[in-house]
């Protein structure tokens, strides 16, 4: 990667230039994401910055506490220099991504088979009950979004389990929900 006065390149993995857009809607990046960015342009040849967009959205939501929005959405394609509809689709095809206001800690209880077999259910009550929210919903404070999930986390082995923020939890009771929870800032 370079910076050549407002000339900012990335070099490609095969060893191109390829030139992040960086008009007002790409303004809307952080340095930090914008770096973030570039080390995964840096991972694909020139003209497969496409591959970028998974990896690219993963750190705006992360930017932005927690949720997308169409602006940053379109940050993320003027960066890139995609179509905003290919970003779009990424963003709404992935449970990974939210596309409208929530907490900025993605709690999601696995309540399918194995898990239900040993408790989920119960966990999740426990869950809602202590936040005060029912799943799908997030804190007040914005700090917990209790999100759905619809399918097996395949981590059936460490059931009950559930995922926080993309990091697995395995073998949970309700207190080591509750200390786990009670973590995040
Ligand atoms: S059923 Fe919960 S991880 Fe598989």
């Amino acid at each position: 990667m370079s910076e050549q006065g407002s000339v900012h390149t990335v070099r490609t993995s095969d060893g191109q230039l390829f030139e992040p857009g960086y008009g007002p809607k790409a303004a809307l990046l952080t340095a930090h994401t914008r770096h973030e960015i570039d080390g995964f342009i840096a991972r694909f040849p020139l003209g497969r910055q496409r591959s970028a967009t998974l990896s690219a959205l993963r750190f705006v939501q992360e930017q932005n506490d927690g949720f997308l929005t169409p602006e940053l959405m379109d940050a993320v394609a003027e960066y890139l220099q995609l179509p905003p509809i290919q970003v779009y689709e990424v963003a709404s095809f992935y449970s990974m991504f939210e596309t409208h206001p929530c907490g900025r800690h993605h709690v999601s209880i696995c309540t399918n088979i194995s898990c239900w077999l040993n408790g989920a259910e119960e966990l999740l009550a426990h869950a809602e009950k202590t936040l005060g929210i029912k799943v799908g919903e997030s804190t007040p404070d914005r700090r917990i979004f209790l999100k759905k999930e619809e399918e097996c986390l395949a981590a059936c082995t460490g059931a009950p389990m559930m995922m926080v923020d993309h990091v697995f939890h395995e073998h949970l009771t309700p207190e080591k929900l509750d200390e786990i929870l009670g973590e995040l800032k």
